[in-house]
């Protein structure tokens, strides 16, 4: 017994942070509870014991249905932050002068919702936080049904509408949704509820009214928190990804003018990435914004590198095969030190560092082998990148679009037949080297992404393609 007791405490501590948020959440709610309903041990008690079920319940839902959002703490600290701050409005309508008692249906649910799911990677834990929050706020307006119900149908359409969200004015249409929602919602529990028939239409008017007002709040409160939300967890949702994406941006101007070539490569690569994760379910938009800066680093010596050269003297000729291994290999370092520079967010820091995982500089390497006396001396590391290998399927894809998309350029030919060929190539040959070996693409999903890739690929070089099926109608001709 005392050493199960044990275990369990030094597993609490393993998982601090995960019972920080929850002693967090305990407290907040517990004492909105107390502090409405009375200052004495019963409520105390009772309050208590209800956060904990709820709590119990939470934990286990989420340890056997979203093992992987539970593995990162910072989703639970949101979540329960989010949750917390809901709690904290209740109070604040509550006893914040010139709000009447009447406005119960104020409460903005649908903040949290359109918060949680732009946040955090898991639209069903959004939905099941919207229901938990639902309950505490009715709870808490006075243990009534008909708000737990408003709540939670005003909720549940943020939560439906948000995952859409790709700019800050998307979250008007969240809004539009909520309203419509709320005013239903609102006029069928008032129009249900047993005391229907006393209730005056002016009643019903002035709940439809603060219905309404809800939604524009909740679109208020949840746009005016994104940012804080954003910075202070250091999350990358998809808002601030098209922001990025956006080619004024100071370091993407700087790649179109000062390294075409380069800028070129990262758009064909952002088309075959963005293409192939829409079709594995990956983040289409982490990965087409990831390949526009994964060359970033090649500003600093664009002329070395190869879709940069035309027309110019080839600059490695006069290089040992060492060093121009060494200049390429910089382009990972020098990216991160301009993505540092400019501030840039961590998930495209991880594009940078891992899109050439720990890939050998096949050419160089060769080059330096057939020059050297003795095959021994050649060090195969010098012609590695530093890596590490991509983490997350988005990084794997940008890895498998950019050596595509070198190697199609390189074809004197690119036919349909050529094309298939290469792709296949190329992939079979990161897969074995155990390039893709610590992201989460599947045999499944390589052949999917090989196939969109050979589509991708076809569609830009469509002019100069003859598709076999031509081949074979010109014979029937
Ligand atoms: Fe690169
Ligand atoms: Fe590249």
């Amino acid at each position: 017994m005392h050493i199960t007791i044990f275990k369990k405490i030094k597993d609490i501590k393993k998982d601090h942070p995960l019972f920080i948020a929850s002693l967090f959440l305990w407290a907040a709610i517990t004492a909105a509870v107390i502090l409405m309903y009375g200052q004495d041990m019963a409520t105390a008690a009772g309050s208590g014991v209800f956060t904990v079920l709820i709590l119990y319940m939470s934990y286990h839902l989420l340890k056997n249905y979203t093992p992987a959002f539970m593995k990162i703490y910072k989703n639970l600290i949101l979540t329960a932050s989010v949750t917390a701050m809901s709690v904290m409005i209740i109070m604040l309508l509550r006893y914040m002068p010139g709000i009447p008692a009447s406005s119960a249906y104020l409460f903005p649910a649908a903040a949290a919702g359109i918060l949680l799911t732009i946040l955090i990677p898991a639209t069903i834990v959004a939905g099941a936080a919207v229901i938990l929050i639902s309950l505490i706020a009715s709870v808490l307006g006075g243990y009534s049904f008909n708000y737990f119900f408003v709540y939670m149908a005003g909720g549940l359409v943020a939560v439906f509408s948000a995952r859409d969200v790709r700019t800050r004015r998307d979250l008007n249409r969240c809004g539009l949704h909520i309203l419509v929602f709320n005013i239903f919602s609102i006029l069928a529990v008032e129009l249900m509820s047993p005391s229907a028939g006393s209730a005056s239409l002016e009643i019903m008017g002035i709940n439809l009214a603060w219905g309404g007002i809800n939604a524009f709040v909740s679109v208020v409160v949840a746009g005016g928190l994104l940012p804080f939300f954003e910075s202070s967890f250091s999350i990358t949702t998809n808002i601030k990804l098209l922001e990025l994406g956006d080619f004024n941006t100071p370091l993407l101007k700087r790649l179109m003018l000062e390294a075409p070539g380069t800028y070129h490569h990262s758009l064909m690569v952002a088309n075959l990435a963005e293409n192939a994760c829409e079709q594995i379910g990956a983040n289409p938009l982490v990965a087409r914004v990831g390949s526009y800066y994964h060359d970033i680093g090649k500003l600093t010596n664009p002329q070395y590198f190869s879709e940069n050269q035309q027309g110019i003297d080839y600059k490695h000729d006069k290089l040992k095969p060492n060093i121009s291994a060494l200049i390429l290999k910089r382009h990972v370092k020098d990216g991160l030190a301009l993505a540092d520079e400019y501030n840039l967010d961590q998930i495209i820091k991880d594009m940078i560092a891992q899109h050439h995982g720990t890939s050998l500089i096949r050419f160089f390497y060769d080059k330096e082998l057939n020059g050297a006396d003795e095959r021994d001396k050649v060090e195969k590391k010098e012609f590695k990148y530093p890596g590490p290998r991509p983490q997350t399927r988005e990084a794997g894809v940008i890895m498998l679009a950019d050596s595509v998309e070198a190697g199609c350029r390189s074809l004197d030919e690119p036919t349909y037949s050529r094309i298939t060929g290469l792709v296949e190539k190329i992939i079979n040959m990161k897969f074995t080297e155990g390039q893709l070996n610590e992201c989460d693409l599947t045999m499944a999903g390589l052949e999917k992404i090989q196939k969109n890739f050979v589509h991708t690929l076809s569609g830009i070089y469509h002019s100069r393609i003859e598709y076999p099926e031509d081949k074979e109608e010109k014979a029937v001709e």
